[in-house]
């Protein structure tokens, strides 16, 4: 199947000063489809969205939107799609359903229809109660949601979020990811950078990942996570004080074996279905209790270990090791910037 590119980043580079910030990033996002810009802090995620959605002028490669290209015709690429940035852009001292307006007046909607939109965008993020509260009264969430409700207000076909859920809890996440996956389905291409692999398997169609502004790999989550290498065999017993004894019987078959005591867990590399099959019967003869064994394939978390050598983001609440990378850019904090995200450039 082709489908026309919605999205496409030809050797995109930008220079800020010595900084080389994105350093030749190509990539082709399918109309209808999702694509998941994945990297850890300072990897170039931002300023790539930003010279695709035309507020920051490329210094080499161009890019384009529904087929405008963003250094040609960058009024028609500004028509096509909308962008929820970083940093929360509303108007504080606007209520939720004027900043709606607003934005829908600067588009040139007639008043009926932004009227209509606005109280059905405010339904759909949940916010109807809050629709007349001035926004500085709303939650970090409440925030978010209305942004991306800005962003929807003229149904651009394609929509750029640079870490849509960043700063959000994990069940205004998920109700997030329900209405990004309702707009895909109504058409929208969807581009969104995260920090967050599960975010990125859970939405995404491709991903791309870069790091230090450049792409190191790009697939479908699946792909991804069978380049990473190996499966691993899982064997669960169902009484800890037979660890021991399941662990010497695996040893002569394996080459190596983890044990976690906590989960009753053996852990080994996996060398095919031969070979847990193989396995499987020995245990069938040893009289140990199995819970469970299984395959299980690499997380998306394996598979940016291997290729950038650190860990991604954690969810919050989940226990990954913290992003090693002191030289970089501290974390944004975008439920407590008020200002917009500026359209011109700010060297630092
Ligand atoms: N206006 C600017 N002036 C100078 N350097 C910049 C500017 N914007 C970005 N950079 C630098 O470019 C690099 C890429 O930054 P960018 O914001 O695109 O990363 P990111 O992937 O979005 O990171 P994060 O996950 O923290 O948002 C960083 O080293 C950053 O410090
Ligand atoms: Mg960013």
């Amino acid at each position: 199947m082709t489908r026309t590119p919605a999205i496409e980043a030809e050797g995109l580079v930008k220079h800020f000063g010595d900084t080389v910030a994105v350093d030749g990033v190509s990539f082709v996002v399918p109309e209808g489809s999702v694509l998941g810009l994945l990297g850890p802090n300072g990897a170039g995620k931002t300023t790539t969205v930003r010279m695709m959605t035309t507020l920051t002028r490329p210094t080499a490669g161009t890019a384009r939107v529904a087929g405008h290209d963003v250094l040609r015709d960058p009024a028609a690429v500004r028509r096509s799609m909308g962008l929820t940035g970083q940093a929360a852009t509303v108007d504080e001292l606007l209520t939720g359903r004027e900043n709606l307006r607003l934005i829908g007046s600067l588009y040139g909607l007639d008043k009926a229809y932004i009227r209509r939109a606005s109280d059905e965008l405010l339904e759909r993020f949940s916010l109807s109660d809050a629709g007349d509260r001035i926004a500085k009264t709303y939650s970090g969430g409440m925030r978010r949601r209305l942004d991306l409700a800005v962003s929807l207000i003229a149904t651009p076909p394609v929509l750029f979020l640079d870490e849509p859920t960043t700063g959000l809890d994990p069940r205004s996440r998920v109700e997030l990811w329900e209405v990004l996956r309702e707009l895909v389905a109504d058409g929208t291409t969807l581009l969104l950078t995260t920090q967050y692999l599960e975010e990125a398997d859970q939405l995404a169609d491709n991903i791309v990942v870069i790091d230090r502004g450049t792409v190191i790999a790009e697939g479908t989550p699946l792909q991804l996570k069978d380049q990473s290498g190996a499966a691993a065999l899982v064997v669960t017993v169902s009484q800890a004080p037979d660890l021991e004894a399941a662990q010497a019987l695996m040893r002569p078959h394996v080459r190596e074996v983890h044990v976690d005591a906590g989960a009753r867990q053996l852990t080994a590399p996996a060398e095919g279905l031969g070979h847990m099959t193989r396995i499987a019967g020995l245990f069938e003869e040893s009289g140990i209790v199995l819970d469970d064994i299984g395959l299980k394939r690499p997380s998306l978390d394996d598979v940016f270990l291997h290729l950038t050598g650190h860990r991604a983001e954690a969810l919050p609440g989940t226990d990954a090791d913290e992003p090693d990378q002191p030289d970089r850019q501290p974390d944004h904090q975008p439920d407590h910037q008020s200002a917009g995200d500026p359209a011109g450039e700010v060297s630092r």
